[in-house]
């Protein structure tokens, strides 16, 4: 998703808004651009593609001294990608950058247009300079013409404006989409729509909050809230190192984050499984009271881990569980009843379906717990308890870490509801606590696995699509599987539960129809063998991972015996990244930055 920089100060800014968005290119874009401000001249470079296309351009445009920047990577939502919609957008004398939709972009385009305004991109953001040009003539000041724009904006937006009325000032305002600015010594401000630009430039930041609005320069930081009230900054602090944003000698993100499982898993753990118990120290008990339903809501990969953990719920924790997906929910007229607790599970904390449903609830009345790896994310801030999963960033679109730890923590909160409600006993709980202590081991990448899902990947690059099949938390597991394929190999993969086969899937199978089949030893493994079974009678090529050997098998990834099936499922889960990551590669793609996608999907 679009990703947004800025900068005021007087170091080298080309490459702090440069080296800023590379920070950002995590998000996905398809089209990147810097506009500076230094001495009365802007200086505008866009490029389509890939962020070097922008270095290249910028190879001799080196200024010196004070200036003022803004900078963009963009992933087109209105317009293709191309220079003209790249951002930052021109005025006549002012840039603009915007993360977001202005969803009433058409008719304030229109009102310009009659006007004599003439547009050049297709973009919904262009409409932002034009109007705050168009109202810079009738009001007093720069900064009021700026307000004035804002109140005429429907949608969601992060924004910055540089204008040559006011040449050393950056205008900002956030709206539904992330923006945070840091503060350094020389009075430097920046801008980046997350942590990553700031790390090792500011020591204090700011989180803005939605509605937030104002202008930095260099003797001045003035936030108004969305009542017109000047706000006082809360600063916070950051982090001071990038070490573990970077490959560490891996070829992908992916890849080093596949092996990075067992240690940010250990991690999530710590204080959080004791002896006896299971210890939410962030959560307030009281959370749970009169909860008689748990409703998850989540995207994607998040959706999966909420699917698989209600599974968890209502076998350990007898609690009544629903999953939705957030983009759904959002508009089905949901009932919101208040004895529900509302879970939402978000990697990065941003995404627009699953915030606007965290929105919802709390306005319906209901308790709110989000778990999520982004501290100070807005699903953070705005959820009433919070659970972190501790992944560290997690930089390759596919998400695979951040899944693991999701999984980890949905576990453990199972066993603490359980523990709760008493609806397992000492010894069951002690029996689990037992098994969770060993997912770090399971999830543990050994040459020898690897090394044979390389192998066996190059007799998966063709065919007319994938099946991936499994029971319960299985089935939620296959979903994830298909999900990590489709994602950045582009072949066709669809997830199922194992059952549903016969009531029309199976009508597909031929030699050309790949099953990769979840066949675990510990749970539902004759049931799903027979449909697996069913599968190969009817020629489908048969990929069977399993700790028990299968003679229908084509292709046999032997898995461990382990004493409870969840340990088989993060066995499982490392397959099944492993195997969409070495056909990714064969078929030579982007690993960590596949086509159309964004890591972080800020609008709707
Ligand atoms: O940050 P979130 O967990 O809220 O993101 C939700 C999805 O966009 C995300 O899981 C997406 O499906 C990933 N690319 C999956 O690999």
């Amino acid at each position: 998703m679009c990703g947004i920089v800025g900068y005021v100060g007087k170091h080298k800014v080309k490459d702090i808004l440069l080296d800023g968005l590379k920070e950002l290119e995590y998000r996905g874009y398809d089209s990147a651009g810097i506009a500076v401000l230094q001495e009365d001249n802007f200086s505008l470079y866009k490029a389509v593609g890939k962020l070097d296309n922008l270095v290249q351009k910028t190879a001799d445009f080196n200024p010196e001294g004070f200036a003022i920047g803004i900078g963009h990577t963009r992933w087109a939502t209105h317009g293709k990608p191309t220079e003209l919609n790249a951002h930052p957008h021109l005025g006549e004398s002012s840039y603009v950058v915007h993360n977001g939709i202005i969803e009433n972009y058409q008719e304030i385009k229109k009102r310009l247009q009659a006007e004599g305004v003439r547009f050049l991109s297709q973009t919904d953001t262009e409409v932002i300079v034009h109007l705050f040009e168009h109202h810079l003539k009738s009001e007093p000041t720069p900064f009021d013409a700026f307000k004035k724009t804002l109140g005429e904006l429907d949608g969601a937006y992060a924004i910055l404006l540089v204008t040559k009325s006011l040449p050393d000032t950056i205008f900002f305002a956030k709206n539904g989409s992330p923006m945070i600015i840091g503060l350094a010594e020389e009075n430097e401000k920046y801008f980046a729509s997350s942590d990553a630009p700031l790390i090792g430039h500011a020591k204090e930041v700011v989180y803005l909050g939605d509605g937030d609005y104002g202008y930095v320069s260099p003797n001045e930081l003035k936030i108004f809230d969305y009542n017109n009230n000047s706000v006082k900054p809360t600063l916070a602090t950051l982090p001071t190192s990038k070490l573990s944003a970077q490959k560490e000698g891996f070829r992908f993100f992916m890849e080093k984050e596949v092996y990075e499982q067992s240690a940010v898993i250990s991690d999530t753990f710590i204080g959080r499984i004791q002896d006896d118990g299971i210890v939410f120290e962030e959560l307030d008990p009281a959370l749970f009271d009169g909860i008689n339903e748990v409703k998850f809501c989540a995207c994607g990969t998040s959706y999966h881990a909420a699917l698989a953990s209600s599974y968890l719920f209502e076998r350990y924790a007898k609690i009544r569980t629903s999953v939705e997906i957030a983009s759904e929910l959002r508009y089905k007229e949901p009932l919101l009843l208040k004895d529900t607790l509302f879970v939402v599970i978000s990697q990065s904390g941003e995404t627009a379906d699953t915030l606007e449903t965290l929105k919802m609830a709390k306005k319906a009345g209901l308790k709110t717990l989000v778990i999520c790896n982004v501290d100070n994310s807005s699903m953070v801030r705005l959820a009433d308890a919070s659970i972190l999963t501790r992944a560290g960033i997690e930089k390759g679109v596919a998400s695979t870490k951040a899944f693991a730890t999701q999984m980890s923590v949905l576990w453990m909160l199972s066993l603490s509801i359980a523990e709760q409600r008493s609806t397992l006993t000492t010894e069951e709980i002690k029996a689990q606590i037992k098994a969770l202590r060993s997912v770090p081991s399971c999830v543990q990448v050994t040459d020898e696995l690897h090394e044979k899902i390389r192998r066996l990947s190059k007799r998966y690059l063709h065919g007319h699509g994938f099946f991936f099949i499994g029971r319960d938390v299985f089935y939620p597991l296959a979903l994830e599987g298909a999900l990590k394929l489709k994602e950045i190999t582009y072949l066709h993969a669809e997830g199922y539960p194992s059952g549903e086969m016969k009531h029309g899937p199976i009508a597909m199978a031929d030699p050309e129809l790949f099953t990769i089949a979840l066949m675990p030893k510990g749970l539902l493994y004759d049931k799903t063998k027979s449909n697996v079974e069913e599968l190969s009678a009817r020629d489908s090529t048969i990929c069977a991972i399993s700790p028990v050997e299968f003679d229908k098998a084509d292709d046999f990834i032997k898995t461990h015996s382990h004493d409870h099936y969840m340990l088989e499922f993060f066995e499982m889960m490392v397959v099944l990244q492993l195997l969409a990551m070495e056909i990714s590669v064969r078929l030579g793609n982007d690993v960590d930055m596949p086509r159309n996608l964004a890591k972080s999907v800020t609008v709707e």
